[in-house]
């Protein structure tokens, strides 16, 4: 199966084979990022994108074609993002497995990128269904029970920003690089006050699986703007500040999310996974790793390539879609939207994935 992925900023293209037993192998993969290209806006601009990802994309499907001695007649189909996503972006990913569907004569696979992120633990390891997921990425952050393949069950979502958003234009405030994420985590290691800033508790208190991180940047934005001289050690000490909030908000509410799991699904096997660029944050994973264990489960994040987008999860998905005997037509539309639980979804249309985001 070969995957292609742009939905957001990373044009990715990736090949895996599912064996008969279901067990997966990558035999080649490869992303380019666009952080230089968007770097100087402090966010993904979608025109910049969308532009990058339609001049890369078919290049790099020859590229792991190239890399795994294949050619487009060896596969059994080709999977593609379809959404959701910048819309421009999905649709370089989308048309290009159009064009070789048709070429080589098979399947296309329209894939959900949330399902991609979704499945991606099991990548590189066996991961049983049900599983509880904490999907956190730049336009995304939810928690969903994960039954199988097209069955999850959204138990909460951000009710305005993303989790990487806030990372991300905290660390605009603080005039840190894009992306914000591994900037913020960067800056941190160096706070030498780390108990300097008092930032808001979101949502203390509150009932259900919901996150909010918009009153976090507010406060981060006033810390910031009433220093009289910020420097280096400002910078650090708020950087600290920032993500031990975002990590004690991502665990209290994921807290939450585990004893609805167990209450639903006494019997399953107790296990949470981390997905999404967010997931790669160190004091984020300390965090969930102490609130799974005070509840006995145990804590599975893919590798850090795994975490961020890549296309290796679109092809597992593609995969685990064709063995199910699910397949597209190539009248698949791209999608700028495309909840994975659509009940869930229509219960609480405000509650979406980080509609004002970079990639809404
Ligand atoms: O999953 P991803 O690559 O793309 C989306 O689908 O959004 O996630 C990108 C997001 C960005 O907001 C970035 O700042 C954040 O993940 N991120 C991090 C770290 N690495 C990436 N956030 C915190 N700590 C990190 N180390
Ligand atoms: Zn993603």
């Amino acid at each position: 199966m070969l995957g292609l992925e742009s939905s957001c900023d990373d044009t990715a293209a990736a090949i895996v084979r599912r064996g008969a037993d279901g067990a997966i192998t990558v035999l080649a993969e490869a992303v380019i990022n666009q952080n230089a290209a968007h770097a100087p806006f402090g966010g993904v601009v979608p025109e910049i994108a969308a532009r990058a990802h339609a001049e890369r994309m078919d290049g790099l499907a020859a590229q792991v074609l190239a890399d795994a001695g294949l050619s487009p007649g060896d596969l059994d189909a080709v999977a593609a993002t379809a959404g959701p996503g910048l819309i421009g972006g999905v649709m370089a990913a989308l048309m290009t497995a159009k064009g070789i569907a048709l070429g080589a004569g098979i399947a296309l696979v329209a894939v959900n990128h949330l399902e991609g992120h979704a499945l991606s633990p099991r990548l590189t390891g066996r991961l049983d269904f049900p599983y509880l997921l904490l999907l956190v990425s730049g336009g995304h952050t939810q928690l969903l029970i994960v039954e199988g393949i097209g069955a999850m069950t959204r138990l909460g979502s951000t009710i305005d920003d993303a989790a990487g958003e806030a990372f991300d234009k905290t660390a605009k405030i603080m005039g840190l690089g894009f992306p914000g994420g591994p900037a913020i985590e960067r800056a941190a290691r160096a706070a030498a006050d780390p108990a300097r800033f008092a930032l808001p508790r979101m949502l203390a208190g509150k009932q259900g699986c919901d996150f909010s991180f918009a009153g976090l940047k507010t406060a981060a934005r006033r810390a910031w703007d009433g220093l009289e001289t910020p420097d280096e050690s400002n910078r650090a000490d708020l950087a600290h500040a920032v993500q031990g909030a975002i990590a004690a908000h991502l665990a209290e509410r994921t807290g939450r999310a585990m004893d609805v799991f167990m209450d639903r699904l006494p019997a399953a096997s107790r296990t949470l996974v981390a997905a999404g660029g967010v997931a790669a944050n160190q004091t984020v994973r300390s965090a969930l790793t102490a609130e799974a264990g005070a509840r006995g489960f145990n804590l599975v994040a893919p590798p850090l390539k795994y975490c961020t987008d890549n296309a290796a999860m679109i092809a597992l998905a593609g995969a685990e879609r064709l063995a199910l005997g699910l397949t597209d037509g190539l009248d698949a539309p791209a999608r700028a939207r495309w909840p994975l639980d659509a009940d869930a979804a229509a219960l609480a249309p405000a509650a979406g994935s980080g509609r004002k985001g970079p990639k809404a």
